[in-house]
């Protein structure tokens, strides 16, 4: 969890306006310093996608990952293209619609194929089109269950016994094999993560079985990031140190060196961001404090989503500190689920809180991931701004949307 600079904050708020999403590239350049061990770190850019960020992972080195039409079209605005191996870009997914497809082939953009289907369609349209497997091993983990990406209950990756299929099908198209790839869920607790990696070399040894060859192993994405006090945070080493063994052993089994990627999207980013907005009302409802902000759940969807835990700094309008209280922190929209502070299931959770009153600053932090990237246009809000602080100076990266481009898709 970072501790923000809110008096910087607050002037970030007094000159771009609240609701504000804020970013410190520091706080990024030093994530990916972290995982520099890995032969790759590619950005699962679902988690923050602003083309700005982007071309931030590019200057570090980082590659990225897609999984739209969209998030192909940011990479390729921020830079990234999809020659030479590892791929600037890669395509993941459990199915390929047609104008994608065009596309990844247009670029040739390698695909991490989460289903036979796509691998099918792909090929009949790009023969020797390269292509990583994303198997799901038949178990997984997450913060919520909505997170958990493995298992006969997930819809994500090929699953495990249908490798040999999955082979065939390469085979049948003259598909490219360039590795293997896993992604069990997020917010992994890393008691699996040796399970994983067994899993993974398992598999590998079935793709050698199989008669083919692979030249990369993909550890997928799930690093866990502390956003309550006292949460433990990624020891990266161990990590590392984990699917580097996994590495040594399925290199053993193919017989030369595989380069061994990671695929993370909360751990480059969370802590680098925070959501800024003003308190607009404060009331009492029966016995619960409400404290009303200018921002909702169509900008910060985790709370009401997964009833995810997001840390609240109070930054008084007149700089005098308030005595904490109860307070339930809740949004402007007309739905009882857009409260900030609530358990799994909806539950309203009052939280101890400076008593913040009309005016003052409420600082979200963590929201560098899945913040930004799941905002929606409910109640018909604009999306709101986007600031990257980098050291002394801030820049808007993206500006507020506004009605008028909302209603010109419909008027016209
Ligand atoms: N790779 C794949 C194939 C993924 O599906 C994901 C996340 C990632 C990597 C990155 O996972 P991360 O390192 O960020 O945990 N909206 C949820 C998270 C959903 C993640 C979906 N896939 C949240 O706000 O917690």
């Amino acid at each position: 969890m970072q501790t923000p600079d809110t008096t910087r904050l607050a002037a970030l708020a007094q000159h771009y306006g609240t609701p504000l999403w804020t970013y410190d590239a520091a706080v990024i350049r030093e994530r990916i310093a972290a995982l520099r061990q890995f032969d790759t770190i590619r950005f699962a850019q679902k988690a923050c996608s602003n083309v700005h960020i982007l071309q931030l992972m590019r200057e570090q080195g980082v590659k990225v990952d897609a999984v739209s039409r969209g998030e192909i079209l940011r990479a390729l605005a921020a830079g990234y293209d999809a020659s030479g191996e590892p791929s600037g870009i890669v395509f993941t997914a459990d199915l390929i619609d047609r104008p994608t497809l065009e596309l990844v082939v247009e670029h040739h953009i390698p695909v991490n194929a989460g289903s036979i289907d796509m691998l099918h369609q792909l090929g009949a349209a790009s023969p020797g089109h390269r292509v990583w497997l994303r198997i799901n091993p038949g178990f997984g983990h997450g913060h919520s269950n909505k997170t958990n990406t493995g298992g006969e209950h997930s819809k994500h990756g090929i699953w495990h016994s249908d490798l040999p299929a999955a082979l065939a099908v390469i085979r049948q198209h003259g598909l490219q094999l360039v590795g293997l790839h896993m992604h069990i869920g997020s917010g992994v607790d890393y008691s699996h993560l040796q399970e994983v990696c067994g899993a993974m070399v398992d598999l590998v040894r079935l793709v050698q079985k199989a008669g083919h060859d692979l030249h990369a192993i993909s550890a997928g994405g799930g690093l866990s990031i502390p956003y309550r006090d006292g949460d433990a945070s990624v020891d990266t080493n161990h990590y590392f140190g984990l699917w580097d063994a996994a590495r040594q052993q399925a290199a053993a089994v193919i017989g030369h060196p595989l380069a061994l990627e990671i695929e993370p999207g909360r751990y480059l980013v969370a802590e680098s961001g925070n959501l800024l907005a003003e308190v607009r009302a404060t009331k009492d409802v029966g016995r619960n404090h409400f404290v009303l902000v200018d921002a909702g759940f169509n900008e910060l969807m985790r709370p009401s989503m997964y009833g995810s835990y997001h840390h609240i700094s109070v930054v008084p309008h007149d700089g005098v500190p308030q005595a904490e209280k109860d307070c339930v922190v809740a949004g402007p929209l007309c739905e009882s689920g857009d409260v900030f502070t609530q358990g799994d299931g909806g539950v309203v959770l009052p939280r101890p809180l400076p008593a913040a009153r009309v005016g003052d600053l409420l600082v979200f932090h963590d929201t560098g991931a899945y913040g930004a990237s799941m905002s929606s246009n409910y109640n018909t809000r604009p999306l709101i701004a986007e600031v990257l602080v980098d050291g002394d100076s801030d820049r808007l990266i993206r500006r507020r949307q506004t009605v008028e481009e909302l209603l010109a898709l419909e008027l016209q």
